[in-house]
């Protein structure tokens, strides 16, 4: 009674490492749990008292979302992207994962598809049943497509409409993308539209980040939302910017969202109101400093003349490729990590990358965020100290890794 396409996925492995996971800590052993990507940090005071202040909102709102909140977030965009975004180009979801997944649904045309990239666009494409090409990155363009690569793609049959998924910061990699010249080039000369997956922008570790929508506004949706920056993600607030030239989407969507969730829940959109109008640089700027530390001290500890590693540039991320080792798959070498270290990682072909390439996916999350923030706050320094009484996890998961990698 189920249909051919849906029999065919299957549960992703982030699942299966968990429930592994969960299995060996009944059984007593210690995990690192550094498979599983969720902010460490508490969700701001203010925010929360917003939504405590909104609990009584019972009324349906509008489908496309909260005028207020879509003025809100139009305006915070426009600010940062020096941009000029309005509220009608604002779509607001229940976590950006759903507004993509109706995207898939009412596109036209194929799905280009960065390997690695995150775990959920793939299956939402072949649910969309929109066909899918990968494009295979390398480590040297920071694992992420090139605009030749694009257009080899696009060229086999330039008729079509293409839509290709760009995240930076990156979801498994911890990379920014560079080369947004050269992606805006393929994209202006073809019928290529991008989904821009920004979810992580805020948690940049310089303050550089470049969207692809300051190169090719015209051609670029921006999705993102509450669950990284704002320790959110159970809330369930996402959200798209789609500029005036891709109209018809935003229509589309505002449809199948009515036919779907009708619309977010209405006390979390009242909040989200705060989130976006007043001021929390100084909260997203502590997530990103000490998020920045601790990427760093995992990247300067493990990576070696085995374990190849990108230094993270934004996010919860790294991805380290363990070049001596030897196993059928990476998911084969994930377990046996978890096995003989207690260290849960994701493995690389979870995120489209070849099963045979060592890659992984570590997200150094494993740590107490409350009182490493509060820390900072009072102290304004992150040492190897800080390091050791908020993240002992991180430290300890870190050695283990360190330790089995070097035992060939
Ligand atoms: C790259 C990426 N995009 C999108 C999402 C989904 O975010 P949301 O909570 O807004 O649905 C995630 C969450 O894990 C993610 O890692």
């Amino acid at each position: 009674m189920i249909k051919d396409i849906i029999k065919n996925l299957k549960p992703s492995s982030t699942l299966l490492i968990n429930e592994e996971s969960q299995r060996l800590e009944k059984e007593g052993k210690k995990i690192f749990k550094f498979g599983f990507g969720q902010s460490p940090f508490q969700i701001p005071e203010n925010i929360v008292n917003e939504l405590k202040n909104n609990s009584h909102q019972n009324k349906y709102l509008p489908m496309q979302g909260l005028p207020e909140l879509r003025e809100a977030i139009a305006s915070y965009t426009s600010k940062k992207k020096n941009n000029n975004y309005k509220a009608e180009n604002v779509v607001i979801g229940p976590g950006s994962k759903e507004l993509m997944f109706l995207l898939h649904i009412l596109f036209e045309g194929d799905v280009i598809l960065p390997a690695p990239s995150w775990v959920s666009y793939a299956p939402q494409a072949i649910i969309g049943r929109n066909k899918v090409h990968w494009i295979e990155t390398k480590r040297e363009n920071n694992w992420f497509p090139t605009g030749e690569e694009i257009e080899k793609i696009i060229s086999k049959n330039k008729n079509k409409n293409y839509l290709l998924f760009l995240n930076s910061p990156n979801n498994p990699s911890g990379q920014v993308c560079e080369n947004l010249d050269e992606i805006t080039t393929v994209a202006n000369k073809n019928n290529l539209v991008i989904l821009s997956d920004e979810i992580y922008s805020e948690l940049s570790f310089d303050n550089g980040f470049k969207s692809i929508s300051n190169f090719c506004p015209g051609k670029t949706i921006i999705s993102s939302g509450l669950s990284k920056w704002c320790g959110a993600g159970g809330w369930r607030l996402g959200y798209f910017i789609i500029p005036h030239s891709l109209k018809e989407i935003t229509n589309k969507l505002k449809v199948l969202a009515s036919e779907t969730f009708s619309s977010v829940s209405a006390p979390i959109q009242y909040a989200a109101v705060s989130a976006y109008q007043n001021d929390y640089s100084n909260y997203i700027n502590n997530s990103s400093n000490i998020l920045k530390s601790v990427g760093e001290y995992v990247y300067e500890n493990l990576k070696s003349n085995d374990v190849i590693i990108n230094k993270p540039k934004g996010g919860f991320y790294l991805m380290p490729e363990f070049t001596n080792k030897n196993f059928s798959t990476s998911s084969e070498m994930c377990k046996t990590i978890l096995r003989d270290t207690g260290v849960a990682l994701l493995p690389g072909s979870d995120f489209g990358c070849s099963e045979k390439k060592m890659l992984a996916r570590l997200s150094f999350t494993d740590f107490d965020g409350f009182n490493f923030m509060n820390d900072f706050n009072k102290n304004k320094t992150i040492d190897l100290n800080s390091i050791n009484n908020f993240a002992p996890n991180i430290i300890e998961g870190t050695k283990r890794l360190r330790e089995w990698s070097e035992s060939v």
